[in-house]
């Protein structure tokens, strides 16, 4: 089964071609980083316009790499939230549109359940295992119980991993987005030299806000501070409360393989973090590559193809969903 992905929850511009679930025939991902950098933030009305100008020529640079027409897309999958409303409207409304034309099914894929479906293509992973999304919008502990069946543990109470990062990088005079700069950054430091908080929080929620504030006081207090300590410190203090409690969750309920996504994974001391914990607690560790990591539309139609097995879908009258996920409702 061909499916079409399309991707606009946020800053990047997206569509993919995916053959059954699991390989990626093509992934064409446009940012819009030089848009948003003036403003040191995604700016949601420039980010809508700019998914308009573009998805488009995106979606016909996915389908010429993967080197087929649009009448061989056996269905489509588009990304129906959560992320910015006005950036959402624009890839359902164009999935939609292609979708009708084309007289195929369309699916409304849950962007963070996409995150996940990522660790899908470069092995052979199957559910059940556990799944930490860390991205600009979540930090979220889920259990994904079948290929259908989501259950979240936990997730953040305040600022999601990547917003602290992102918070971050704007106190030490970072340019836009940060996380990325931060972690190049720490590369230079010593993770040990400042003691920065760990919040203790629920047994599977996260809270960031208080180190932000901590390092904001750090800042304040020591004029001379070292940038690359204050990032490495930062850093490793959220990377040891994601790796400690989803090895807890993981134990707790007998899960053996763990899988992260989202585009904190791509974070250099966050993937050695794992990668140390997990071989200490014979846990597998999945890690999608960092292009993988950050949005892009394959895991959307790797996510759409699962729900696409429980039955054909049309769906003209999908709507956009843009709150975040929390660990109220299962799905
Ligand atoms: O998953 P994603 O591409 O978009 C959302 O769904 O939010 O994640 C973007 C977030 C941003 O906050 C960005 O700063 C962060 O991921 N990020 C990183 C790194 N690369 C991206 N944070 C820390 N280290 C990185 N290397
Ligand atoms: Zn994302």
């Amino acid at each position: 089964m061909i499916i079409l992905g399309i991707e606009t929850s946020c800053d990047e511009t997206s569509a993919a071609v995916v053959k059954d679930g699991r390989r990626i025939l093509s992934n064409i991902i446009a940012s819009q980083t030089e848009v948003h950098a003036p403003f040191g933030g995604v700016v949601p009305e420039l980010a809508a316009r700019r998914h308009i100008e573009a998805i488009g020529y995106i979606t016909e640079q996915a389908l010429s790499r993967a080197g087929i027409l649009l009448e061989a897309v056996d269905a489509f999958a588009v990304a129906n939230g959560p992320g910015l409303v006005g950036a959402l409207l624009v890839g359902v409304n164009y999935a939609k549109g292609l979708a009708f034309a084309q007289g195929k099914p369309l699916v409304g894929v849950h962007h963070i359940e996409g995150h996940v479906c990522a660790n899908l293509f470069e092995n052979d992973l199957a559910p059940p295992f556990l799944s930490l999304v860390v991205s600009g919008g979540h930090t979220i502990l889920i259990e994904v119980r079948d290929y259908n069946v989501y259950h979240v543990l936990g997730g953040t109470m305040d600022d999601a991993a990547g917003e602290a990062f992102d918070k971050v990088a704007r106190l030490l005079g970072l340019p836009f987005p940060g996380g990325p700069q931060v972690d190049k950054l720490a590369q230079q430091g010593n993770p040990h030299s400042i003691a920065f908080p760990r919040a203790k929080v629920g047994e599977f929620s996260f809270s960031f806000s208080g180190l932000k504030t901590a390092v904001m006081q750090y800042l304040a207090k020591n004029k001379n501070f070292n940038a690359a300590d204050v990032a490495a410190s930062f850093q490793q203090a959220v990377v040891e409360v994601l790796a400690e409690k989803t090895i807890h969750a993981a134990q707790k309920f007998g899960y053996n393989a763990v899988a992260l996504a989202g585009g904190v994974a791509c974070n250099r001391a966050l993937r050695a973090q794992f990668e140390n914990v997990c071989t200490s607690a014979n846990l597998q560790l999945h890690m999608p590559t960092p292009v993988l990591c950050t949005d892009n539309a394959a895991m959307i139609a790797a996510r759409g193809y699962y729900q696409l097995q429980q039955g054909p879908q049309k769906n003209w009258d999908m709507d956009v969903y843009p709150a975040r996920m929390t660990a109220q409702g299962d799905k």
